[in-house]
């Protein structure tokens, strides 16, 4: 398996999977690796595998990110990745649920490249979710919590787009 280091510098978003579905151990390896994330409150991992769901929850994202417009409706072009698998995280309204999240988002993303999977951060399955509460019992989300992130996690097939994102990191020694 390949080291940690590695996974980390080998992790980017795809967007685009071939059909073939996650091995139920993978799955697990993931779900796992979001569990074990640092952490500062509660949360829900939701394993979302089923194909009608994905594409109700995918449309109805894509729709919300049209009504929004701007930007979102720029991306909302260029979203419906086809993953075959979702992991949706959830909270209730409480402090750091943001922070939490996206810890155990960003771990799963990396154990993905670890597995040989492809992954990509999302927040775009939300608005989904606030424009249609039913999804929310059918995606098995904890009474009182509401999805905050989610990652697409699947088999790499044709990236539809890259990112280079503007966003600047810094590194400073302090010593
Ligand atoms: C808070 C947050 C929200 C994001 N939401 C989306 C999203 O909804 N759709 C998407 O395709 N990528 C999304 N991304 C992924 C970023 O676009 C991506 O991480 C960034 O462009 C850097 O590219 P890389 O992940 O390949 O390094 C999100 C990332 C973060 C941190």
């Amino acid at each position: 398996m390949m080291d940690a280091l590695q996974a980390i510098e080998n992790r980017k978003s795809v967007r685009g999977y071939t059909g073939k579905k996650v091995e139920k151990a993978k799955l697990e390896t993931l779900a796992k690796a979001g569990c074990s994330a640092p952490k500062a409150g509660n949360f829900h991992i939701s394993v979302i595998t089923n194909p009608a769901l994905l594409r109700e929850i995918d449309e109805k994202a894509l729709a919300a990110m049209k009504s929004r417009g701007g930007f979102s409706k720029q991306r909302a072009e260029l979203e419906g990745y086809g993953a075959p698998a979702l992991f949706l995280i959830s909270a209730s309204d409480a402090s750091f649920k943001e922070t939490n999240a996206s810890c155990a988002a960003t771990t799963i993303t990396v154990a993905a490249i670890a597995l040989e999977l492809a992954s990509c951060y999302v927040v775009s399955p939300v608005g989904a979710f606030k424009d249609d509460p039913s999804l929310g019992k059918r995606a098995g989300i904890p009474e009182g919590y509401a999805p905050v992130c989610g990652v697409l996690a699947g088999y790499a097939g044709e990236d539809k787009f890259s990112n280079t994102p503007p966003h600047t990191v810094t590194v400073g020694y302090v010593e």
